[in-house]
């Protein structure tokens, strides 16, 4: 991907999130609305996977078919909010392997603070795709991005559902390397660092938490 910041405006992507948004949407239409979502959001953000071909035979004959090349890609979820994204694109992506990033946000410095980490090995041969539905702050997920570096990620993804300009800014001052893929890029951050016009707390939304 050559862009850093691609923004999926399929009619589908963009009714399913407009219903995520109403504060009247119920628990359990918001979680099935975001798995949608990032089914739709995991067939742009693995568009340019590399292929090869390998030799099949079909009912008719003998051919060389297309077929995902390399090792399995690796699947990030910044918990919590990353498991609903998540759920989607294993579902669309069933072998992939998948990590977490446990990272929660200090309310009052709005700082990550990271409390759990367990990604797959190699993921320097692999693609890695980090999913956050909210990319508000940076923060946390500038946070994640170094920490997946650390353990040796050299080809990341970012996707999230919305995003806000404060943070598309401080990912690409920190990761200009890493394209991010939403939904919507929102108009600001207000105060406590919620994206506006968002969609509220995305764990709280799709748990029942609150
Ligand atoms: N996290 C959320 O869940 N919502 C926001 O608006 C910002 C961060």
């Amino acid at each position: 991907m050559t862009e850093h910041l691609t923004i999926v405006k399929h009619p589908l992507v963009q009714h399913k999130l407009t219903i995520m948004r109403q504060k009247e949407t119920s628990t359990a239409s918001f979680r099935r609305l975001l798995r949608e979502i990032s089914q739709l959001l995991a067939y742009e953000v693995t568009s340019e996977l590399p292929m090869t071909t390998k030799t099949i035979e079909t009912p008719m004959c003998e051919m060389e078919a297309p077929t995902l090349d390399g090792k399995k890609l690796a699947l990030i979820s910044i918990l919590r909010a990353g498991n609903g994204l998540m759920d989607g694109v294993l579902e669309l992506i069933p072998a992939a392997r998948v990590g977490f990033v446990g990272l929660y946000r200090d309310e009052k410095t709005l700082q990550p603070i990271q409390y759990y980490f367990k990604v797959p090995e190699s993921l320097d041969d692999r693609l890695v795709i980090a999913v956050d539905p909210m990319l508000a702050t940076g923060n946390s997920s500038v946070a994640a991005i170094d920490l997946l570096k650390e353990a040796g990620a050299t080809n990341i993804r970012f996707l999230c559902l919305l995003a806000a300009p404060e943070g598309v800014a401080r990912m690409k001052e920190a990761h200009p390397d890493v394209p991010i893929v939403t939904a919507a890029l929102d108009e600001k951050l207000n105060e406590h660092g919620y994206i506006v016009p968002g969609l509220g707390d995305a764990g709280d939304r799709m748990f029942g938490t609150k």
